[in-house]
């Protein structure tokens, strides 16, 4: 047992050297998201990692509209040829036919390029909501209120959608809220004194797609249960 284990290592360690010169030549892992669709596609890339690698590693990044080799080649906008990031301008929303990105690493002994057709609707994930803050309501209800991220040029035009999760302090798992398209949620009934931990998360509403990641939590702290107390308390001293 231990000593095919030792066998498995040696073997890696073995491999290692060669392992290091095959990737100096792998392809870039690209990867290709619309956060702020229909405005631009934005795209990164990493190079696996290489050992003893000298030299200087740059990037070339195209794209055209279309698979075949007939359409026009546009460069996909970097900040410097070293950069592992690109933007694509001026997305053309619902093409029939999809784009297709071309990431070539140009490094000291060669050059590897990667391929990704995408369409722009399918790679839409909105970045988190923003600001997702908490404040008391009356008794025991507890509101939450949010921005949409400001990454998403158009909310008015590309409306999103929200799902918010929830979970009292110490409990295994978040319960979920149905997708709204307001930006503010009323829960009623909560537990008095307890913690809640609040998050909300973006997705186009159209389903183009996947949500966003989830946003900051927001957490109410025992104040929920004290100024629900304090609330109907000063309902009973105030009131008329
Ligand atoms: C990708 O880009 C490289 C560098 O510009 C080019 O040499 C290669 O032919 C391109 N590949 C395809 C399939 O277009």
């Amino acid at each position: 047992m231990a000593s095919s284990l030792l066998l498995a290592l040696g073997l890696w360690a073995g491999c290692h050297p060669c392992g290091g010169r095959e990737a100096a030549s792998s392809p870039p892992r690209v990867r290709c998201r619309a956060s702020r669709y229909p405005v631009a596609i934005d795209c990164s890339w990493t190079l696996p990692p290489v050992p003893s690698s000298t030299g200087f590693t740059s990037f070339v990044a195209t794209y055209r509209l279309g698979v075949t080799a007939q359409e026009e080649s546009r460069p996909c906008l970097q900040l410097s040829p070293e950069a592992t990031s690109c933007a694509i301008p001026d997305i053309q929303m619902f093409s029939m036919v999809p784009y297709l990105l071309n990431v070539t690493a140009i490094h000291p002994r060669g050059a590897s390029s990667t391929l990704v057709p995408f369409v722009a609707e399918h790679i839409i994930k909105p970045d988190p909501p923003e600001d997702v803050r908490l404040s008391p309501a009356a008794g025991r209800w507890l509101q939450v209120q949010w921005e949409p991220p400001k990454s998403w040029p158009f909310p008015d035009i590309f409306s999103l959608k929200y799902r918010i999760r929830y979970k009292r302090h110490g409990a295994a798992h978040f319960h979920q809220v149905r997708s709204i398209e307001a930006t503010s949620f009323t829960f009623r009934a909560l537990r008095p004194r307890a913690r809640y931990c609040i998050q909300v998360a973006a997705q186009d509403l159209m389903d183009y797609g996947e949500p966003s990641d989830w946003s900051f939590p927001a957490t109410s702290h025992e104040t929920l249960g004290k100024s629900g107390a304090l609330a109907s308390s000063s309902v009973k001293g105030q009131g008329p």
